[in-house]
């Protein structure tokens, strides 16, 4: 097993490179570290490499970089891979920054993109009010999310933090209550992806901007159940979905096992369980998601907020 230790930087193929990154920039607030001619590589103003941009013919999640700790040998890595069946590669050119990883396919045909070390950015001035802090989380809709959850979890050393059901996974690596998530559809593809933000007042900054910027936001803003994050949602010219949130539930000890106490739990302690109750898990506040969001689930998949619709 190799130890994830943080969610590094996500890749998107776009067949409008443009509109993509005038969006990344303007509205989510991301700067550009690198451009190349068919590829952006964005970066939060505190420095980390984030989000790829790749033109390409459709848009598609294509790679997700992890972050292991330092002492792990990717060589000793790669012979582990290979020995569970699984061809893997050592690649130094996934970002300018980034000297070497260990390069494979999950189960759901994503590149995973193991590295240790990275060179950070300069930190700079946000490029407005509503910018960023960093990349939190990316959710995928794959038929078997059982299967993906094996192998996260017995590959990856992701633990698991709460189900919806049987179809709905949340999986942590670190401390945050989820970094990776699977919903169970009938094509395998992005769900949406997350930015956190510092508060509840920088979520406010953010429907502002995006007010501003005449971008509607699909869902929000309300608090889910599961995770407890504040939350609000909208579309990128591609029409993927990114979440801006905070307040994302903490687990700072995993031996005691629970998270974090809040206010808003109604589990005390609260820990990683099976949410039968899909209502509660979709929202402990907030409007139900617009038809536009709903619109963005697989029509034959049971979700936490179809089922509690
Ligand atoms: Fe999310």
């Amino acid at each position: 097993m190799i130890p994830v230790t943080a969610l590094g930087h996500v890749t998107f193929e776009t067949p409008d490179l443009e509109h993509q990154i005038a969006h990344y920039t303007q509205v989510v607030g991301l700067t550009v570290a690198t451009r190349e001619k068919d590829r952006a590589i964005l970066a939060t103003h505190l420095g980390d490499e984030v989000v790829i941009l790749q033109h390409g013919a459709v848009q598609r999640c294509t790679a997700l970089a992890l972050h292991v700790d330092a002492s792990i040998d990717l060589s000793a890595a790669n012979k582990m891979l290979s020995g569970k069946g699984i061809k893997s590669e050592r690649r130094s050119d996934v970002t300018p920054r980034m000297a070497s990883a260990l390069v494979f396919s999950d189960p759901n045909d994503t590149r995973v993109e193991l590295y240790s070390e990275v060179q950070r950015l300069p930190r700079a001035a946000p490029p407005h009010e509503a910018a960023p802090i960093k990349l939190g989380h990316i959710a995928f809709m794959v038929r078997d999310p059982k299967q993906m959850v094996d192998f996260y979890t017995s590959m990856l050393g992701f633990r698991v933090s709460d189900w919806a059901g049987d179809f709905f996974a949340f999986l942590r690596c670190g401390s945050d209550h989820h970094t990776v998530n699977f919903l169970r559809g009938d094509e395998q593809r992005l769900h949406h992806f997350a930015f956190e933000l510092k508060d509840w007042a920088h979520v406010q900054r953010a429907c502002d901007h995006l007010g501003e910027k005449d971008v509607q936001i699909v869902w929000g803003p309300g608090r889910h159940g599961i995770g407890h994050n504040i939350f609000i949602y909208h579309f990128d010219p591609d029409h993927r979905v990114v979440e801006f949130y905070t307040e994302l539930d903490q687990m700072k000890d995993e031996a005691a096992g629970y998270f974090e106490p809040r206010p808003w739990h109604k589990d005390r302690p609260q820990r990683p369980k099976v949410w039968t109750d899909f209502k509660a898990a979709r929202l402990t506040w907030g409007p139900p998601p617009t038809p536009e969001y709903a619109g963005t689930h697989s029509k034959h998949t049971p979700s936490t907020t179809e089922k509690a619709s």
